[in-house]
Parts: structure tokens; C-alpha cells; sequence
């Protein structure tokens, strides 16, 4: 018993150390964390970049600082994020659910200045669990007796480009995507589809947003996974693996929007902390270089072959894979198989996620070894 919300379904067991990928439980377990506290803990458990820099911070002595004071680190993040995406500004905030509300009253705003007021979302996305976030997630289980989530957003399906076309129109001010879906099932963008979107975002002069809370900062093998698609979106949200289990979000306004967007628009009290903007900052560093990217698309295709095998092997209970990176889904033919593989596989000391009911969803921290990627397949696979 507990005194916490049951929003979740809570662990049966007690995580007490971590190091690398794994877990360590009061109970003497050593678990395989293939989820990273979904798809956030990037470097993995006790990596000496995140506790150096925790380090550094203590002697400051400062844990705090209002979002009106500037200091190092929430200069030298913004400038780095947005050399490395749109060249845009940058707002920071605390969660993915924060700099999506940002993007969209940015977008919003941007477009109630020539009457625009439409946003295209997708089927199958998910953008987080505040009210404003919900309006473009499709998951209609989320949003569900609270009451009215903003409209004036339609959703297309995903990877469809003649539906895209029918629900564009003079209105549409914005279209927001993950280019690998997460929580609606690992689901990855077509290159025609990227190609679509891009092709009417230009015509049409509607912004994109990429989301790229779950798939960004390295977790697909490239820094955004939307550099995967030649695209490059107007404004950009990041969170999850950039502050690597510190909270922290980010919204990348390209400057031509930023530009209209005036003191007292948006705020948040904790965002661009120092100690959040130095652990980042020290995470993208490590992970924005052309050996660790490439290790991720290397131990990536290596998850994806073994996934793709172990398809093979069980289409009696397995209906489909697929994978990007180090972001991967298995699904199953239906619930209680996967439901009874995922409860398994933890018995048998793997963590994952389960995801839509019948998917399990594999994120592991993107330092994950080629020998860790084997040991996960075999306990999904004796789980089978
Ligand atoms: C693509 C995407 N967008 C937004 C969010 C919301 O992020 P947060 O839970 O940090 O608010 C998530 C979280 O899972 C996500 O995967």
C-alpha cells in the first residue's frame, strides 16, 4: 500500500542502484533496462559525464535561478541546439508535454496573424498528457471525461499522402509529426510521406513541427530523427534523452517566428535552470559526435536483424517488427500473448514497455553493448 495516484501500474519490485544498463533491486536483482525510464536515461546509470557535471554544479552552490537570469549553460545549450537543427531560439521548459504546449502557442500565435487556426496531427501520435498536448495526440483514451481538449486540429493517417492532401486548406497553420512514432507503436515515417510534407509545408507556407522528444538526441543513430528525411522543421521539440534523467525540455523556433514573439509570451519558472542546461549540455555534447551516432545505427541494425529473426522464428505470436536506431517494436498477435511476454521477460530480467497492448517497445540506453542487445534477445526469446 501507498499513497501514490494510481496512474500507473506500479513495478513488484524496488530499484535501489543502477549502473549502465542495469538495474540493481532491493531484492538482489540485476535487471537489463531495456526501457531507460522510457527512452529518457541516454547515457545509461552512473555515466561519468551525467555525475561529473552534477559535480560541478554542486560547487556552485546554485540549484536555482529565475528564467529572466542568463548564465552559461542555458546560453551554450541554445546556441547548440540550434546549431545542430533549424538555426532557431530557443525556449527552455521541464518536460516533453511543456515544449509541445510552447510549440503550439507559438504556432498559434504565428498564425493568427494571417488567420490561420487548423493544425494537422497524426493517427497513432502522441505528444503528452496536458490538456493542450492532448489536443494533438489521437489516443482518445487520454483525453477522455475531462471535459473540452482545444480543437481546430485534425488528424490524418499516418503515411498517407492523399489524405494529407484532402485535409490541407487555407486554414491549416501547422502539421505536427513524430517521425518515428513511439508511444502508437514504433511506427516510422515513409521517405514519400516526409517528402509530401515537406513539399506542402513549402507551398502552403505551414509550419512543421517535428516532435522529436522520444526519437531525438541520437536515439534513432542521427542527432533529430528527422535529419533521416532531408526535412527541417520550423519548430522543433526536444526532452526525454537530452537531459538524460535530469528534467528538461526544449522548443526550437526557427527565427523567422521567433522573431515576432514578445517578452512575457510564454514562461516557466524552472525552465533553463542551470543545473538542467549544464547536464544537457554535456549529454549532447557526448552523444552529437560521428563515432557515438555511428555506434547507434550499427548496435540498431544489429537489434533490428535479431528482432526481424526472432519474427521469423514465432509468427505464431509475433505479427510484425520494427526498428530505427536503438527504438524498436515487437507486436504481438494480440494482448495477452504480449502482456504474458512482457511480464515474462521481466521475471526473466528484462525491462521493456509495453505499449498499445500489444507491442513491446525496446529503448535501451543508447551506450547499450552488442552483447547486452544479444542477452535481450534471448530472455525475449525464452520468454516466448
Ligand atoms: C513523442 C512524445 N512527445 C511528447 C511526450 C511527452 O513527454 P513528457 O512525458 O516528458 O511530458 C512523449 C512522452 O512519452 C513522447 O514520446
Amino acid at each position: 500500500m501507498n499513497n501514490l495516484l494510481k496512474t500507473y501500474k506500479f513495478s513488484n519490485f524496488r530499484v535501489v542502484k543502477g549502473n549502465g544498463c542495469y538495474l540493481y533491486t532491493s531484492d538482489k536483482r540485476k535487471l537489463l533496462d531495456f526501457s531507460a525510464g522510457v527512452a529518457v536515461n541516454s547515457l545509461g546509470y552512473n555515466h561519468p559525464v551525467i555525475k561529473n557535471s552534477l559535480k560541478a554544479q554542486l560547487k556552485t552552490g546554485i540549484t536555482h535561478l529565475s528564467g529572466s537570469q542568463i548564465h552559461e549553460f542555458k546560453t551554450k545549450l541554445s546556441k547548440l541546439l540550434s546549431d545542430n537543427s533549424n538555426k532557431g531560439d530557443v525556449f527552455f521548459s521541464n518536460s516533453g508535454a511543456e515544449s509541445i504546449e510552447a510549440a503550439l502557442k507559438i504556432a498559434r500565435n504565428y498564425g493568427s496573424k494571417n488567420g490561420k487556426d487548423e493544425i494537422i496531427a497524426m493517427t497513432s501520435s502522441f505528444h503528452g498528457r496536458t490538456i493542450g498536448a492532448l489536443s494533438v495526440g489521437s489516443n482518445k483514451k487520454y483525453k477522455s471525461n475531462i471535459g473540452p481538449v482545444p480543437g481546430k486540429v485534425k488528424f490524418c493517417k499516418f503515411n498517407d499522402v492523399s489524405h494529407l492532401k484532402k485535409l490541407v486548406n487555407k486554414k491549416t497553420v501547422a502539421i505536427i509529426i513524430e517521425f518515428v512514432q513511439g508511444d502508437g507503436g514504433i511506427n516510422i515515417c515513409s521517405k514519400n510521406f516526409a517528402k509530401a510534407i515537406k513539399g506542402i509545408c513549402k507551398n502552403k507556407k505551414i509550419l512543421l513541427i517535428g516532435d522529436e522528444i522520444q526519437g531525438g538526441i541520437g536515439r534513432t543513430g542521427k542527432i533529430f530523427a528527422y535529419k533521416h528525411y532531408g526535412v527541417n522543421p520550423d519548430i522543433i521539440t526536444s526532452a526525454k534523452g537530452l537531459g538524460s534523467g535530469i528534467p528538461i525540455g526544449a522548443t526550437i523556433v526557427k527565427k523567422y517566428i521567433s522573431k515576432i514573439i514578445s517578452t512575457g509570451f510564454h514562461g516557466s519558472t524552472f525552465g533553463g535552470g542551470m543545473l538542467q542546461t549544464r547536464v544537457s549540455y554535456n549529454v549532447f555534447k557526448t552523444i552529437n559526435t560521428i563515432r557515438f551516432l555511428n555506434k547507434v545505427l550499427i548496435n540498431g541494425n544489429l537489434l533490428s536483424s535479431l528482432i526481424k529473426k526472432m519474427h521469423h522464428l514465432h509468427k505464431d505470436k509475433i505479427v510484425d517488427t520494427r526498428c530505427l536506431g536503438l527504438m524498436a517494436g515487437v507486436e504481438f498477435k494480440n494482448n495477452q500473448i504480449a502482456l504474458k511476454t512482457y511480464e515474462k521477460m521481466s521475471k526473466n530480467g528484462l525491462i521493456s514497455t509495453l505499449i498499445q497492448g500489444n507491442i513491446i517497445r525496446l529503448t535501451p540506453p543508447l551506450i547499450v553493448s552488442s552483447g547486452e542487445i544479444r542477452k535481450a534477445i534471448k530472455i525475449i526469446t525464452q520468454s516466448l
